[in-house]
């Protein structure tokens, strides 16, 4: 949190019980807290209230603060499918989501999602509900499965699309930052997707599939 107008906004906001636990459960393991952004959390819940949605995706679990957001807005019978690459999150993710009451409602996949992707795209699985937020390299990969799974109407967000700066300087080109550059060209020219991508905090895409 950096700029005066992002601290404003959250001192609008009281303490949230089940997401400040997940800031402690990363704290206590010593993780590095890349959370969502508090405001974007809320954006989750309400993208997902707002679009009825049923099933969705997530793609990085990490402590399960954004899984809190997401399962927030679920319908009644919805359910959420998040993949992780390390178990050790999952379990952290696991248990703050049975902390918040929503252990029955979420499905982790550990390994790297490219595999954990596959293998969905194999069973057939659809979802109205994609947030990308893991590595930065596999973005462009990671929007292409969301296309592929999605039913039409879906919703597909992505984080951290400015990488703190390094997406719009010029002396950066490492391959995250041409991954997410790519990511973000995608999300704004092609002719599948409706899409706008906020500035504020880090970034988000939000686009969805015609
Ligand atoms: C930015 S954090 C996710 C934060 C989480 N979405 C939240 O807001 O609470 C990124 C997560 O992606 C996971 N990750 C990194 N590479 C991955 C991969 N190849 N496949 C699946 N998960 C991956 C990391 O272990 C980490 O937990």
């Amino acid at each position: 949190m950096t700029d005066v107008n992002e601290r404003y906004v959250e001192s609008l906001y009281g303490k949230d019980e089940d997401l400040e636990r997940v800031k402690a459960g990363i704290a206590a393991r010593g993780m590095r807290d890349i959370s969502v952004a508090d405001g974007y959390g809320r954006l989750l819940t309400m993208l997902v209230t707002m679009s009825k949605a049923s099933s969705i995706l997530e793609i990085g679990a990490l402590g399960g603060y954004s899984g809190i957001c997401l399962a927030r807005g679920l319908q009644e019978e919805g359910k959420l499918v998040s993949l992780e690459l390390l178990q050790e999150y999952a379990d952290l993710a696991k248990e703050h989501m049975e902390a918040a009451g929503f252990g029955g409602k979420v499905e982790y996949r550990v390994g790297d999602a490219r595999q954990s992707l596959a293998g969905l795209k194999e069973e057939g699985r659809t979802f109205d509900f994609f947030f990308i937020d893991a590595d930065k390299e596999g973005y462009p990969v990671y929007l292409e499965y969301a296309l592929q799974l999605a039913v039409p109407g879906a919703v597909i967000v992505g984080d951290n699309i400015l990488l703190r700066g390094r997406t719009v300087n010029p002396d950066k080109a490492g391959p995250a930052v041409r991954a997410v550059r790519a990511f973000n060209e995608t999300v704004a020219g092609d002719e599948r997707l409706l899409s706008t991508v906020l500035p504020g905090y880090d970034g988000l895409a939000i686009a969805i599939v015609k």
